[in-house]
């Protein structure tokens, strides 16, 4: 899974935070059972920047429910905890950590993960079919990086179990513009296109994840990814 992340040089962290209510925007949020998107969750270098991703970028504050948590964790830990975190690699992207991939689930977790489609991707929209778990020990952390372009499409969508965690977003061409997104434990983040491909994303480690001046601890997390498939690109027959 590696093979999915292009590791981009950290950028310096920057000050100025301003929260954007986009109230009375339209969006795609706001189907399904959970709550609509929630835009405290969501702060930026400016208003301008916060309001103009818009529905690029999702947060969805308990998308899941302690149980349905459970049923995640029950499934994964079995797995996981014959792995070992990962920390001596300098390179990768990703520090801490271990992963997994699942393709097949039981009846509970599979809903889960219909509603997760459901709210995240475009009707029709083919899926990358096995999910993605990434377990970031206590100690853990992701660098800044953009998820490959050849291997995924346009919509990444994450739950975030067993802790809260800052994810921040940072303008590939121009590093003076960035997001931060508070993922609290059970919630939902969606990127969408721009927020995909244009900026980078990262999750900070436990001693700099602050939000909004708050101080947000890093426990261990595991965030359950899907993603889609890359549009495909025209034969050349096609083409004609
Ligand atoms: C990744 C990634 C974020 C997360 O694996 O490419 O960015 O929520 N993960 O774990
Ligand atoms: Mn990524």
């Amino acid at each position: 899974m590696r093979l999915l992340l292009s590791v981009i040089s950290r950028r310096v962290h920057r000050a100025a935070v301003h929260t954007g209510t986009r109230r009375g925007l339209s969006s795609s949020a706001g189907r399904g059972p959970s709550p609509r998107r929630d835009d405290a969750l969501v702060v930026g270098s400016s208003r301008e920047l916060v309001l103009s991703v818009g529905s690029q970028v999702e947060v969805r504050a308990s998308f899941i429910t302690e149980e349905e948590e459970g049923a995640l964790l029950k499934e994964l830990e079995p797995g996981l905890r014959k792995k070992r975190y990962e920390f001596d690699h300098w390179d990768d992207a990703i520090h801490g950590y271990r992963e997994t991939e699942r393709l097949r689930w039981g009846e509970a977790c599979e809903e889960i993960l219909t509603r997760v489609r459901s709210v995240a991707f475009p009707e029709g929209s083919p899926l990358l079919g096995p999910v993605h778990i990434l377990d970031l020990d206590k100690a853990g952390y992701i660098k800044a990086h953009i998820d490959s372009v050849k291997f995924c499409g346009s919509t990444i969508a994450g739950l975030s179990l067993l802790s809260d965690s800052i994810m921040r977003l940072v303008k590939e061409d121009a590093p003076s513009e960035w997001l931060n997104l508070l993922l609290p434990r059970r919630s939902l983040y969606i990127l969408r296109d721009e927020a995909r491909y244009n900026f980078t994303h990262e999750i900070l480690k436990d001693e700099e994840s602050v939000f909004n001046g708050q101080r947000v601890p890093r426990l261990r997390r595991i965030s359950v990814i899907c993603r889609n498939l890359p549009a495909e690109t025209p034969t050349s027959t096609e083409l004609g």
